[in-house]
């Protein structure tokens, strides 16, 4: 009988889209990114009341643009799939010498965590971008213990129709950045999650916020 010996795939063919794009795209993200979005992640931060000592994932931390809204006394994990992107949280976090944060290279569809591993989970203008938006959220909750809290900006196709129809046709565009708009919330609605909040920064913001209790049935 014959075996078929597998070679395995080079890493560089397995890594999805989203990660080469942000890779390749690191410098013009930097110089754009934090004006648009980095106002919505400290207002959601500056919100939570993150207890002494709690233990917090950030799911797609890709700089480290939220990293300095946390407060110091939380261990905080970031995971980025983008190893370019998570040189510069790196960066970040040894020039300013945060030893409550660490960050490492994962898949959010697939995380390396035990269930139940973390009091808080967040994630920031990430699930528009994951190849599976669905398995993101699982893997979130499954990570998330129970009564633990999930924070999410992120934004979701609107549910005016005329709005909605108006930036799909933004939609192949965005695309070509990894970026999908037609994401719809039903992605968080149908999961053990309570949500608390759900709410735009201002009225004509394209970011959502939601805020959810984790597996509340089981605390
Ligand atoms: C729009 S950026 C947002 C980064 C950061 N949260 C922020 O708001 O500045 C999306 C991030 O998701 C990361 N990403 C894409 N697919 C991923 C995956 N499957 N697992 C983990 N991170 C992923 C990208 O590398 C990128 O850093």
């Amino acid at each position: 009988m014959s075996r078929t010996v597998e070679t395995p795939t080079p890493k560089r063919f397995r890594v999805p889209h989203a990660a080469k794009l942000y890779h390749n795209l690191v410098p013009a993200y930097q110089a754009f990114w934090p004006a648009v979005a980095g106002k919505n992640m400290r207002a959601a931060l500056a919100r939570t009341d993150f207890p002494d000592g709690c233990r917090v994932l950030e799911v797609g931390v890709g700089t480290g643009l939220s990293l300095s809204s946390y407060p110091s006394n939380i261990q905080l994990t970031g995971i980025d799939l983008s190893e370019a992107m998570l040189a510069e949280a790196q960066a970040l976090i040894e020039k300013n010498s945060w030893d409550h944060i660490a960050v490492q290279e994962m898949n959010a569809e697939s995380l390396d965590f035990e269930d139940n591993s973390f009091d808080f989970v967040t994630s920031f203008h990430t699930i528009s971008v994951v190849s599976n938006p669905e398995a993101m959220m699982s893997e979130i909750v499954r990570v998330c213990r129970p009564g633990g809290r999930v924070l999410i900006v992120n934004h979701f196709r609107s549910e005016n129709p005329l709005i909605a129809r108006v930036v799909d046709s933004a939609g192949n565009l965005t695309r070509l950045l990894g970026w999908r708009t037609d994401l719809k919330r039903e992605v968080v609605r149908e999961l053990p999650l309570r949500l608390e909040k759900c709410y735009k920064p201002n009225p004509l913001s394209f970011f959502t916020i939601i805020e959810a209790v984790c597996k509340p049935d089981e605390v």
